[in-house]
């Protein structure tokens, strides 16, 4: 989309400034961050919004210990993961009935991919690119040994060769790595002239930038909540399926709470007609009223205006790299960008540790990528200008060399 933050700051005054105008600028209170923290990972676990708080502790203490098994009627529990998917749904553009919260994205691509592969009209390919996240490509995998379908890694360049040849194609409509945002529209047009079945991957677009199901003309998607959706650690995924292609669709892990009637105890399964058919077992339902509590972050908030400041916020971090002379590796137009600019550098595990020292919380990727993630909902541009001002300064110093910088933890 059309970036409407046309200036760059180019002083931490003019930064600031940009902060005085931003329309978005009030949702920034509604979170809990811990004083002196720029948190820069919102694409990896959201910080907690104070309604996500309230809700679980209220789930736990009121609805949990005095409610008891009583819950699942007068608390709403039944009905809370399909709830959700109808509230995620104004998130991505489609209709209530097609969203449902359940599952991880890495259960949910294989239970889209089994649901589809009868529909493929006998193209028996799963393609994946070399380069998406490592999750979606082991399920590819797993699936094609499976199934006995082809498993096709494609390179950079030949996503349309592949999807020409139909089947069924995993792709991240926000690539994890370089943050590049495709053109969900042109694949899925692509897509229709072969019959192949686009399975999307939107962990990194939800909540983050302006997606519309219904005008790209996507008809399988999943993605992560705890991400820019600030769910909280573990939060389960969301499943997008297109209410034509619903009927047709058949979940290879039938589990109870997919079932029209799952408490008329039939051993017929008869799924619900919903995509709360995906459903398996018994939802996570702590974790849902956490999500429940920070989806309300998004109630007041135009995407468009989202979309337009993660392009802005990631204009500055690029514009100030490039200053610095650092390599950028994700695209330098917004409109080709999701909400996380990846910057190439030298002894980038340090550097992450060394700016983190410094109150710059971000991520590393081995083996030389340092990702910074733009949550247009708390993160200021002034906030922008002072990490790009404390990186210069670290890199300038040598400062990351520190011994106690290069001790590598588990999650990086
Ligand atoms: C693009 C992408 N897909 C999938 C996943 C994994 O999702 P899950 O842990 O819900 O299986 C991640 C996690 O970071 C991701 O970034």
């Amino acid at each position: 989309m059309q970036n409407n933050f046309m200036k760059i700051a180019t002083t931490r005054d003019e930064a600031l400034a940009l902060d005085a105008q931003d329309p978005l600028a009030h949702a920034r209170a509604q979170f809990k961050l811990p004083d002196n923290v720029t948190y820069l990972v919102g694409h990896s676990l959201g910080p907690p919004h104070s309604a996500a708080l309230e809700k679980l502790n209220h789930c736990a203490t009121d609805s949990w210990a005095k409610g008891l098994v009583g819950s699942w009627n007068s608390a709403g529990w039944f009905d809370l993961a399909a709830k959700l998917g109808g509230k995620l749904s104004g998130l991505i553009g489609a209709h209530p009935d097609e969203v449902m919260v359940t599952d991880t994205v890495s259960v949910n691509l294989f239970k889209l991919a089994a649901s589809a592969l009868p529909l493929t009209q006998g193209k028996r390919q799963i393609c994946v690119d070399a380069e998406e996240f490592p999750t979606d490509q082991y399920i590819a995998e797993a699936f094609a040994d499976l199934t006995g379908v082809a498993c096709r890694r494609v390179k950079p360049g030949e996503d349309f060769d592949a999807l020409s040849d139909g089947g069924i194609y995993i792709k991240s409509a926000v690539n994890y790595r370089s943050g590049e945002r495709v053109d969900m529209k042109a694949y899925e047009a692509k897509a229709r002239e072969a019959d192949a079945l686009l399975l999307w991957d939107l962990s990194h677009a939800t909540g983050v930038i302006n997606l519309d199901m219904k005008a790209a003309g996507a008809k399988l998607a999943t993605g992560c909540t705890y991400k820019y959706l600030n769910g909280g650690p573990g939060a389960p995924s969301f499943l997008y399926a297109e209410k034509n292609l619903l009927p047709k669709l058949h979940t290879p892990l039938p589990g109870w709470m997919g079932h029209a009637a799952p408490f008329e105890f039939n051993g017929q399964y008869v799924p619900r007609e919903d995509a709360a058919r995906f459903a398996s077992g018994t939802p996570p339902i702590l974790s849902l009223s956490a999500l429940e509590g920070a989806l309300e972050a998004f109630d007041d908030i135009d995407m468009k205006a989202l979309d337009a400041k993660a392009g802005a916020l990631g204009d500055l971090c690029i514009a100030r790299a490039e200053e610095i002379g650092l390599k950028v590796i994700s695209p330098r137009e917004a409109s080709k960008r999701g909400g996380h600019v990846s910057l190439k550098v030298k002894n980038g595990y340090p550097v992450t540790r060394a700016l983190h020292a410094q109150g710059f919380q971000s991520d590393f990727r081995s083996p030389d990528t340092i990702r910074f993630g733009f949550s247009p909902l708390y993160l200021r541009y002034v906030d922008v200008w002072d990490l790009m001002e404390a990186l210069k300064e670290i890199l300038d110093t040598k400062s990351w060399d520190a011994p106690e910088f290069h001790a590598r933890s588990k999650v990086t």
